[in-house]
């Protein structure tokens, strides 16, 4: 698959491309989501959401794992695995259905995911270059 780079010089442009593959996702799409804290994820979902159609304000989900946004064109399931330090955490957490959702999913700190099977996610990396700047990479995926 091929990786396509995108570099981004506000928040504004990162949720803007979250917008774009929003608009471009399919059902079973899992968007698995790599960088530090403040690289930018919550703001490209929160453009994901948008793209769907979800007219719901995403934010993150802080007490639970799992927020689930309905009402747009797909249903968007929003993960935040941060939490989760170890292997048994996330067997425990049973997450598996989020890796072929009824609808699309997000998952933030997807690092943290042990048994991740190749070619099943769309892999988002974000890196900060600067306060502003981000170079996002990303799998390209078609229909
Ligand atoms: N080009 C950019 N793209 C995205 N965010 C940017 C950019 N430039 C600056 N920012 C700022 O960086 C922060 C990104 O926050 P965000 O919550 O999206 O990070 P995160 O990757 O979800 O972090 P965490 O791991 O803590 O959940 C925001 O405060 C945003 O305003
Ligand atoms: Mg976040």
């Amino acid at each position: 698959m091929q990786t396509v780079t995108f570099i981004s010089n506000s928040p504004e442009e990162t949720f803007q491309l979250g917008c774009d593959l929003g608009r471009r996702a399919c059902r079973g799409h899992v968007f698995g989501l790599f960088g530090d804290m403040g690289a930018g994820k919550t703001v490209f979902v929160k453009g994901l959401a948008v793209g769907l159609e979800i007219t719901e304000t995403v934010s993150s989900p802080t007490y639970g794992l799992v927020s689930n946004y309905a009402g747009g064109r797909l249903n968007l399931f929003h993960l935040d695995l941060y939490r989760l330090d170890t292997p048994e955490q996330i067997y425990a957490a049973g997450l598996e259905e989020y890796l072929q959702p009824q609808g699309v999913s997000a998952i933030e700190w997807m690092e943290r995911w042990v048994d991740l099977e190749e070619g099943r996610v769309i892999k988002v990396y974000f890196e900060d270059r600067s306060e502003t700047e981000r170079m996002i990479r990303y799998d390209g995926f078609s229909h």
